[in-house]
Parts: structure tokens; C-alpha cells; sequence
């Protein structure tokens, strides 16, 4: 099998590419079912279409439309694909029919598949009696792929109970690119410049591109005026998205609970009690919002790295973040045009909301992909965690706590305790408050044998740290 070289225009996504590659021309002789999902704007249709450029094959994408309208464009479609002409279609299983004899082998992608699957629902079965092997398709090396960004539909799709379970052979999610591959995106080279609009449009390639027409802030000393005329200012389509990120990828229409309980996210409520504390209702009630945001991967739950069954909720989109912690304070001095105004007021919350908790993330995101070296071995697990010093009755955050890989049966091995900080010069007294955490992690039953403890800062380090002690500052964590 030949290898199909990626083109040039489509940046990273190598393992996405070789999967797909995989998938597409895979020797097997019976066709092949794959999923490809993922949130909006992070590049599925822009990444099928590269492929589909490359091999050839049948690219339909679906839409907000009428049955009767779906099957005639899907008929012009496929006639324009075959020889021209047209096909008139009286209902979905006549569409497939056609589109297995007409494309007997070969790729079929069809993009936006939630739309046709909404309004029909038993086309995921009719796709399950074409694939059988006494079904429409048989006779041919057909692969077919369906995409969809609408995580809940997509999921559902290969779910234990639906007609299509067991039957792909590519299940692919795509995530938004990573810190370091979004700062090689943008062409930013400067760590700091990197961290501060990541912390705003974190991975998704669209922002770069659709969203802000390609304006790169220039230098850490533009970054105020990049803020001021993209994501703040409502003539480009930046500064809409976070809203409607939240009504598209979930189907929700009453959107105030739900940004309820991401603005008491965004201001330091991880935990469930504390979310439902924040906006005054009972922890039962936000236990819907809080499933539908997690299924459309908006927000996710990280398990405490000391504490099993206490969990934290993250918001993983960063323009999210933004949106709830600046924007929608500031939205009637924004709508009425006066972002400079509205920043100026912003950027003390942006600093401890957004960029601050952003960086704590950054750091444990390097860390659980730190090299062997780093910590002594792979890392198991990485967290945040809070432990209990009961002298002097406070609480020990530790932003980056790194886990071995558990052992059953023996006791959990610490290889790092971290304290991470954009904005300040870490020193000798962080560092005893980390010694002071792992005492008491040691008393409880933790082996620290190996614990190196850790300062991650954007500030810098002072001289009084003590030798020993692993400084990682932005250049480590871009490097
Ligand atoms: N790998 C990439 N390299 C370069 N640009 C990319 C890449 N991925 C995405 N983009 C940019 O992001 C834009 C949005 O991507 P695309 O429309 O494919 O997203 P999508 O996942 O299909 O979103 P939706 O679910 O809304 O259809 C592209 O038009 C392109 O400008
Ligand atoms: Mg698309």
C-alpha cells in the first residue's frame, strides 16, 4: 500500500491524516464504515475534503433542510459525480441504493451527517441493512465515512444499542490542536505572546483563519490592541462565537442556565456544590446542564489527584473562558462599540481568570507529555489537588500534581508536586509550601520517595530557590 502524502495546506493533523489514509485504502474487500467527529471549525470538513482531493471519491454534505429538498440535491449530486443528468429520488432507501450502485467502490464522505440522521432517524438502520453483507453495498470495496460535529448525535451513532454499533472500523475524533501546535499555527515564536492568545482562542484552527481574517498579533506590546479590534470588536465574526458555540454544538435554546453554570466555572467554582452555590440553585438541579456540556465536550471533569470521587470541572474551550469571565460583563460597552474601554476594565479579571488558570492548565498539559527524563519515568496521571493541613488549618493547592502509574497493591507514587504562576516570581516560600504538601501526602500514604518538586512560572524564579528543585519556565514549556 502506497502511502498518500498529506498536502502542504493542511497543517499538523499527521496522525488524523495516516488514520484516514489507513482507513480509505484499506486492502479488505468488504466496504468499510468510519466516524469522523469532533467540536465545530476544528477541521473535519476542511481535512475530508484534502482527502477526498487526494483520492478522489463522492463528497456530500449534508444541511438545515427539507427531506425533499436533501433528496434532490443529493440526487444532483451523485448524477454530476456518475455521468451528469439527474436523479429523482422518492425516499432515503432508493438515495442509498443508487449511491452504492453508482459508487460500487471507493470513498464516500458524508459531512453534516447529524442533519440527515435528525430528521430521520431510521437512516442509521437503513445504512446497517445496506452495509450487511447481503445488503446494497456488498459488492464493493466501498468506504464510507460520516462526519458530524454535534458530539451527542455522532456518539450516539456507535452507541451499545444503535444499528450501527460494532460496525466502523474508524471511529476518529478530532480535538483542537495543541498549545504548542497552535503557537506554530499562528507563527507566534514568542512563549509569552503564545500563552496569552492561546488563552483566549485556544486550538481551533477557524480562529485564525475565518474568524479574525488572519490577524496575528504582532508582539506582546500589540496584544491589547489584537484583543481591542478582534475578539472584542463586533464587526468580526470572533466575537460572536462563544455564544454560538454553545447553542450549536449542544441544541439547547434556553442558553441562561447553562451560562450560569459556565460563568461560575470561569470564576473558580470547580467543584458541583460549589458551581450550584455560586448561581443559587440545588446541586440536583444542574446535574442536566452539567451531562449536556460534558457529552458536547465543552467542559470536562478532572478527578482531584488526592482526593478519589472529588471532581473538578474545566471549561475546554478557552474563548468560553473568555466570554464568561470578560465579555458578557462588559457586552453593553461592547455592542455599543468601545473595546478599549471595556479592556482597560477587563484586565485584572483577565489576568486572574483567564490567563492565570489557562497557564496552571498549559503546565499539566507539558507535564503529562513531558519525556521520560523530566520526572523519571511516563507520567500516570496528572492533576490538580488540594490536601488538607490540618496544623495550620488551611488548605495546600497544588496546580501540577504528577502520578505515577498505579500499582496495585502498593502505594501511590508522587513523581512532582508543582505550583504554577504567570504573574509571579516564584521563591524559596513556594517551594516550602510544596515540601509542606508532601509531607502530609507522605503521612497519608503516599510513597514520595521519588517526588521532585516543581516551579512553573511566566514571571521568573527567584534566586533563593533551593537546588533540587525543577524550574520550568515559558521556554521549557515551548520547547
Ligand atoms: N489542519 C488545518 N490546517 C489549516 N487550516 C485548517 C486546518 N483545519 C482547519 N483549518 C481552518 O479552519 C477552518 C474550519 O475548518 P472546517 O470547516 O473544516 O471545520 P469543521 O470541523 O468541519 O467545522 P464544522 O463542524 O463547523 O463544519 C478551515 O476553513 C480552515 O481555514
Ligand atoms: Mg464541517
Amino acid at each position: 500500500m502506497s502511502s498518500v502524502t498529506k498536502p502542504a495546506h493542511v497543517f499538523g493533523r499527521d496522525r488524523e491524516w495516516a488514520g484516514l489514509v489507513r482507513f480509505a485504502t484499506s486492502p479488505s474487500p468488504d466496504i468499510r464504515l468510519g466516524i469522523v467527529s469532533g467540536r465545530r471549525r476544528l477541521g473535519k470538513t476542511y481535512l475530508l475534503d484534502a482527502l477526498i482531493r487526494e483520492l478522489g471519491g463522492f463528497f456530500f454534505a449534508a444541511a438545515d433542510e427539507t427531506e425533499t429538498a436533501a433528496l434532490a440535491r443529493f440526487g444532483r449530486a451523485l448524477a454530476a459525480h456518475a455521468a451528469g443528468g439527474q436523479y429523482a429520488f422518492g425516499n432515503r432507501n432508493e438515495a442509498l441504493k443508487r449511491l452504492f450502485s453508482v459508487i460500487p467502490e471507493g470513498l464516500i464522505v458524508i459531512d453534516e451527517f447529524p442533519y440527515l440522521s435528525r430528521d430521520s432517524p431510521s437512516l442509521p438502520a437503513l445504512i446497517q441493512h445496506a452495509l450487511d453483507p447481503r445488503g446494497l453495498a456488498r459488492q464493493g470495496k466501498t468506504r464510507l465515512l460520516l462526519c458530524g460535529s454535534a458530539l451527542g448525535v455522532m456518539g450516539r451513532i456507535l452507541a451499545g444499542n444503535a444499528p450501527l454499533y460494532g460496525r466502523a472500523s474508524l471511529d476518529l475524533v478530532l480535538r483542537p490542536l495543541d498549545y504548542q501546535a497552535s503557537a506554530r499555527f499562528w507563527g507566534i515564536d514568542d512563549p509569552r505572546l503564545a500563552v496569552l492568545v492561546h488563552s483566549i482562542v485556544g486550538g481551533t484552527p477557524a480562529y485564525r483563519r475565518e474568524f479574525v481574517a488572519g490577524d496575528v498579533p504582532e508582539s506582546v506590546a500589540d496584544f491589547d490592541a489584537w484583543v481591542a479590534r478582534t475578539v472584542l470588536n463586533p464587526e468580526i465574526p470572533l466575537y460572536r462565537e462563544a455564544r454560538y458555540l454553545l447553542t450549536e454544538e449542544t441544541d439547547i435554546r434556553d442558553t441562561a442556565i447553562y451560562h450560569a453554570v459556565l460563568g461560575a466555572i470561569a470564576s473558580g467554582n470547580a467543584t458541583r456544590g460549589g458551581i450550584a452555590n455560586h448561581i443559587g440553585r440545588k446541586s440536583t438541579d444542574i446535574g442536566h446542564p452539567l451531562s449536556v456540556l460534558e457529552d458536547s465536550q465543552l467542559i470536562a471533569r478532572e478527578e482531584d489527584a488526592f482526593r478519589k470521587g472529588r471532581s473538578l470541572y474545566r471549561i475546554c474551550e478557552p474563548l468560553i473562558v473568555f466570554y464568561e469571565a470578560v465579555m458578557r460583563r462588559e457586552w453593553t460597552r461592547l455592542e455599543r462599540g468601545r473595546p478599549e474601554a471595556a479592556w482597560s476594565n477587563s484586565r485584572a479579571t483577565f489576568l486572574s481568570q483567564v490567563v492565570g488558570p489557562h497557564f496552571e492548565a498549559l503546565c499539566r498539559e507539558w507535564a503529562m507529555f513531558a519525556e521520560e527524563e523530566v520526572f523519571g519515568e511516563l507520567p500516570g496521571r496528572v492533576a490538580a489537588g488540594v490536601v488538607a493541613d490540618p496544623r495550620n488549618r488551611t488548605q495546600i493547592q497544588v496546580d501540577v500534581a504528577v502520578l505515577a502509574q498505579e500499582e496495585p497493591g502498593r502505594p501511590q507514587r508522587i513523581l512532582s508536586l508543582g505550583e504554577a504562576k504567570w504573574d509571579k516570581v516564584l521563591t524559596a516560600g513556594h517551594v516550602d509550601r510544596l515540601r509542606r504538601a508532601r509531607d502530609l501526602l507522605s503521612v497519608k500514604g503516599y510513597d514520595t520517595r521519588d517526588t521532585v518538586l516543581t516551579c512553573y512560572s511566566g514571571a521568573g524564579f527567584h534566586e533563593d530557590i533551593p537546588e533540587g528543585v525543577r524550574l520550568v519556565g515559558l521556554k521549557e514549556l515551548y520547547s
